[in-house]
């Protein structure tokens, strides 16, 4: 399954959900107040800026917003609410693109640098925010907690969704830190919508590591975007490294 093939037209087309979902205002609202706060006034690049769900909203707030895509169709769907006067877009690949430019904050949201597959290129992915950034500049992940506590020896799949019309499942490859996330979409009738992706899984620590390697220090760690304590419990984290300034 190669990225370009899994974000295709189809579902660039279905990405969008305009106030529900990921683009509910209680979880887009303070995604876009935190970032530009931490943005502090200079300009931000988003990794994999997909169809601009939280660029958008960011630019529209006054930050000066560029981004990364490996997509086309999803940033033809950004194109249609952003021109690239608004919000210029590198087509590449997080991990190496060169954008023009220098920035305050680089953000990487919605579990995104897991879907580099390898340890190698989601390091790659840390040095490649550090070039963007002036001394003192933060690397924003947002990335879930790998649910490895709910696989018992043997097993290698669990449900982390189950509703009316959706099921969301994971199945896991723990020799290569592979999961591939399925999701199920159904109604009435006999047919359901899937839509795969694979991800290589990441614990904090192992994030931690790969933001020291690239020369950033970790700033902060939150369970979400307003602030709530990170805990042995939380599902997610939203992470803020940052190159130390110069003295
Ligand atoms: C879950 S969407 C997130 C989009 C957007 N950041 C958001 O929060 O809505 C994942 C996006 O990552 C892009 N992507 C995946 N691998 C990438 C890579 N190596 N470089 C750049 N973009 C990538 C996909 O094309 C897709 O648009």
């Amino acid at each position: 399954m190669q990225q370009e093939t899994i974000w295709n037209s189809e579902a660039a087309r279905r990405y969008d959900t305009p106030g529900a979902g990921m683009f509910a205002p209680e979880l887009l609202e303070p995604t876009v107040e935190r970032l530009a706060r931490l943005a502090g006034g200079g300009a931000a690049l988003e990794f994999a800026i997909g169809t601009g769900r939280v660029a958008v909203p960011l630019s529209e707030r006054g930050v000066s917003v560029a981004g990364v895509e490996l997509s086309l169709p999803m940033v033809e769907q950004l194109r249609t609410k952003a021109d690239e006067a608004t919000i210029p877009v590198v087509i590449g690949d997080m991990a190496t693109a060169d954008v023009p430019g220098e920035y305050a904050l680089v953000y990487l949201v919605y579990n995104t640098i897991s879907n580099l597959l390898t340890q190698d290129e989601q390091v790659q992915c840390f040095r490649n925010a550090a070039r963007h950034l002036t001394p003192g500049g933060r690397f924003v992940i947002e990335l879930w907690v790998p649910e490895l506590r709910k696989l018992p020896p043997g097993q290698t799949a669990t449900v982390w969704q189950a509703e009316p019309g959706y099921i969301g499942l994971d199945t896991y490859d723990v020799l290569r830190q592979h999961v591939v996330s399925h999701h199920f979409h159904f109604d009435e009738t006999e047919q359901a919508r899937l839509f795969r992706s694979p991800h290589r899984y990441i614990w904090p620590a192992e994030l931690d590591l790969m933001a020291q390697l690239a020369g950033f220090e970790l700033e902060s760690r939150h369970a979400d975007w307003v602030g709530t304590e990170f805990t042995a419990e939380s599902r997610s984290h939203v992470s803020v490294y940052r190159i130390p300034p110069v003295s």
